[in-house]
């Protein structure tokens, strides 16, 4: 159920075209969870971050039915390229088909398998120089995880670059007393200290959605 704030930014934010509408529109139909999808609003501000920095080379782990991806490549330049990491392979059907809806089939590799490993093998190509680092990253997979994919991507990502984060508010539920227990929570939460106390990188939380930090590497 859309909130009045929810909607009021929909309203008076640009509308999503065509593709991202069969997308979600498809996601609804066709997934278990459609919620975990970004939707317009969000979508809108990572089509912006792409073009504000003009980023070339993005990364996504936790491509879902590929919305973001999408989002994001609409905002990219002349010789840009994502690589988007997604677990389920059930998903990449459906996947596939909004890439070919928007036009961007060829503007994206789809990474089918755990992002850790995945990570892991991108890592090494940049090390040893075979592909350049990454512009932007944006984190969006296992709550659980964060840690081990800032681990690995603080180093892939290039001094000035950007790592978005999602979700790092998690419902409210860092904000009590005592952190709940779950495994998810305890995820989030330590991520967020971690990034805090990190030198060499600047933050900023944003409340849109269930949270979004923007992290600069300097
Ligand atoms: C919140 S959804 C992503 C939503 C998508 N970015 C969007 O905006 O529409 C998280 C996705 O991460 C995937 N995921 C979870 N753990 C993963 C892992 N270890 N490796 C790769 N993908 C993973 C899930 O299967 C799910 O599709």
């Amino acid at each position: 159920m859309e909130s009045p704030l929810d909607k009021y930014l929909r309203l008076h934010s640009t509308p999503q075209g065509d593709a991202l509408s069969w997308i979600e529109r498809q996601t609804n139909i066709r997934t278990n969870f459609p919620q975990m999808l970004s939707g317009a609003v969000q979508g809108r501000l990572l089509t912006m971050v792409v073009q504000m920095m003009g980023a070339k080379r993005i990364l996504e782990i936790g491509c879902f039915t590929g919305y973001s991806s999408v989002a994001m490549a609409s905002g990219l330049s002349s010789g840009g390229h994502i690589d988007t990491l997604e677990i389920n392979d059930e998903l990449e059907d459906l996947i596939r088909e909004g890439f070919s809806k928007a036009g961007v089939e060829n503007l994206i590799t789809l990474h089918i398998g755990d992002a850790k490993q995945t990570l892991r093998n991108l890592s090494s190509s940049i090390r040893s120089g075979d592909i350049p680092m990454y512009d932007l990253v944006y984190m969006d997979a296992n709550k659980r995880e964060y840690c081990d994919y800032y681990s690995e991507v603080i180093e892939m990502v290039r001094p000035g670059g950007i790592i978005l984060a999602d979700d790092v508010l998690w419902d409210g539920k860092l904000l009590g007393d005592s952190l709940p227990v779950d495994r998810q929570t305890r995820g989030i939460a330590q991520f967020n200290d971690m990034v805090a106390s990190d030198p060499r990188v600047e933050v900023v939380i944003l409340p849109i959605r269930d949270g979004l930090s923007i992290i600069r590497k300097k």
